[in-house]
Parts: C-alpha cells; structure tokens; sequence
C-alpha cells in the first residue's frame, strides 16, 4: 500500500515537472529526438479509460471493479466500460470513441473481436491517447503502445502438460487415450494462442498415436467455440460423443481451454454417460473450485487479476510521469512487436489448490 502510493505521488511529481517544462519551452531541447506520446505525461485527475469484453469468464466479471478502485485509488478517473454480449464489437468501438472524446489519457482494451478496433485505435493515436491492450493482443494494428497479460502461449502448454499428466495419472497401465479438443472463439487472439501453445506439447503425442482425437476434429477451426459460449461447447461435445463414442468407445480426455467450457464439456459426457475425464481449465473460476478439490475437473489456472490489473495501473502511473513503461518481452500482434509485460501463469491441480488460493479473499474461504 505504502510503496504504490509512494510510486503514485512520484508519479504526479515527475508529472508536474514535465508540465512545467512544457509551459516553459522546450525549444533549447531542439536536438531531442520527437516525444511519443508517452514522454508528454499526464496530471492527476485525467480520465483512464477501460474498454472491457463482454462477460464470458469471471476474470472478466471481477475486472471492471478492480479496475475501477485501483485507477481511483492512484488518482485518476476510472471511465470502465463492457461491451454487451448482444453486439459486442459495436459497443467496444461506440464506447472507445466516447473515451477518446471525452478526454482520456490512457485507454486500456481487452477486445472483443481484436481485429476490428482499428479505425478507433487509428483516432486514439491522432490525439495523443496511449493504447494498453489488457489481456487480449490487439492484432493487426500499430496503433496499440502496450501489452500486459499472463503469458497465454505458457497457459496453452502448461494445459497440454497437465492433460498429458493427469492421463498417465488416471489411467495407470494404459497407453493410448481417447481424447478431444476444445478452443475459444476465433474472434479472441488469445483462443489461438492457447491451442497452439497446448499443440506445442500435445501434436507430438497425437502424431505418435498415443493420443487419439476419435472425432477426427484437430484444427482450430473444427474446435473452436463460438463467442466462449459454454452452451455452443456443450452442443458440439454432444454431438461428437453421440456420433463418435457409440459402444464401449470412452473418452478419456478433453483439452479445454478455460473453467466455464470445462463444465459445459464435463456436463456433457456426463449427459452421455462416459467418462470419467481427465480435463484441462483455466481462470480458477469459483464454481470450478469444487471441481478441482474432487478431482472432477484435473487442472485450472490462476491468473490473478488483481495482479494484472496492479501491473496495469503501474504502467498507467509511468505514462503519467511521462515514462516509457517497464516491459518484459515484446509479442508481435501481426504487424508490429508490440512491448509486452508477461506475469507467469500459475498452475492449479488438487495439489496445490489449497496453497495458491489461501491468500486469494474471493478463493481462499472455498478451499478452507
Ligand atoms: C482470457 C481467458 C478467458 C477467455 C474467455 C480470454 O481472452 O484470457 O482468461 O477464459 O478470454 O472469457
């Protein structure tokens, strides 16, 4: 508390200072190189906007409160948006448009659909807002000054991994496993990054036959999962458990890529009577929580938001103070390498559930 406030106050100070050299000329400096955006600062009391999804995950749910008492909290006002889940990419782009009106110094996005801001981002740049993507990469673009998530290729690997070993763990003596794939909505960068980053470790197992998807869906393509939502998840596990595992044909495993379709997915080979299922999350959602303790569902992930919207915010008072930000890697979003601060992805099974969540307030007492 002590050190955020006292970065906060040393922020506005080296704010202040750039301000003051604003107002008294800069012209002596005629040798600089041109100031981006972020080298201007910004004072106490500007407008931060956040442009948040609609609420497919509770990571998403819990943001837009966490966001609002930290950018309050570090002085500055919170403009926090969703889009609505009827027609989310109107919304983001109307909603984006009415930050950059109304004054914001900063805008921080997790995109809907990260291709079509463009013209907004476009608009943002030309007056001077800097551009955070928050949790998502906005793809295609330049106009986009920074990127803060959990690394998602990491989430995506480390699910494959624990796939792989939950199987070996459930299944003792077997050497061949009947699984599925499940991906995110092809609108989310991220869906992509997850699927790879989980076929990174499971392709090799695929090709060598120890792993076999008896539907015959692999691509991305074929398993992706339309806007997150979990009841389009369900459907489709429905039909390829009725078309595919008719008879003794079990399945052994899903790889899906967060809480919410790991329950669709789970209701669904319980409606056909299979199982049980090694499967994969992510987002250590509250109603999973039971899931992982029994061992229903084998692994989530814990990407605190509390965390990344901290690292946020942090980033948000170095502008402020006229200061690149403090990144860790840069990640390419199709047409620039955009700086990037990664935090690490923690991975959860009925292990270390007790462990990871104890300090959590919202985790903690479910797992007491
Ligand atoms: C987030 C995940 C989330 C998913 C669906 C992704 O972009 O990284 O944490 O489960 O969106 O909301």
């Amino acid at each position: 508390m002590m050190r955020k406030s006292m970065i906060t106050a040393a922020a506005f100070a080296t704010a202040a200072v750039f301000a003051l050299a604003g107002c008294s000329g800069s012209s002596d400096r005629g040798g600089d190189t041109a100031s981006s955006d972020a080298a201007s600062g910004f004072e106490a009391g500007s407008t931060i906007g956040v442009a948040l999804p609609d609420k497919t995950s509770e990571n998403w749910t819990i943001a837009g409160q966490i966001f609002t008492d930290d950018i309050e909290g570090a002085g500055y006002k919170a403009d926090v948006q969703y889009a609505g889940s009827t027609s989310p990419v109107p919304d983001q782009q109307a909603q984006i448009s009415a930050m950059i009106e109304g004054g914001a110094k900063v805008i921080v996005i997790g995109a809907n659909d990260a291709k079509q801001l463009g013209a907004q981002l476009a608009d943002a740049k030309a007056q001077g807002v800097s551009i955070i993507a928050y949790d998502r990469l906005l793809s295609d673009t330049s106009d986009v000054d920074y990127y803060v998530a959990f690394n998602n290729f990491k989430v995506g690997q480390d699910q494959g991994q624990a796939l792989l070993d939950g199987l070996a763990a459930q299944f003792p003596g077997q050497t061949t496993y009947n699984v599925e794939l499940i991906a995110g909505a092809a609108t989310d960068p991220n869906a992509t990054v997850f699927f790879d980053g989980a076929m990174d470790v499971l392709k090799p197992k695929i090709d060598d036959g120890t792993l076999k998807i008896v539907s015959g869906q692999s691509t991305f393509e074929q398993v992706q999962t339309d806007k997150w939502d979990p009841a389009n998840a369900q459907s489709r596990m429905d039909t390829v458990l009725q078309g595919s595992y008719t008879g003794d044909t079990n399945i052994n495993g899903i790889l899906s890529p967060n809480d919410t379709l790991a329950r669709a997915a789970l209701q669904s080979v319980s409606d056909a009577k299979k199982g049980p299922v090694v499967i994969t999350g992510q987002d250590s959602e509250a109603a999973s929580i039971p899931l992982i303790l029994s061992g229903a569902q084998y692994m989530t992930i814990y990407k605190d938001t509390r965390k990344l919207v901290a690292q946020t915010v942090d980033m948000i008072n170095q502008l402020a103070a006229g200061d690149e930000a403090d990144t860790n890697t840069t990640e390419n979003n199709g047409s620039v390498d955009v700086p990037t601060f990664y935090l690490d992805p923690v991975v959860v099974t009925k292990d270390n559930a007790v462990e990871v969540y104890s300090d959590d307030p919202k985790l903690g007492p479910l797992v007491k």
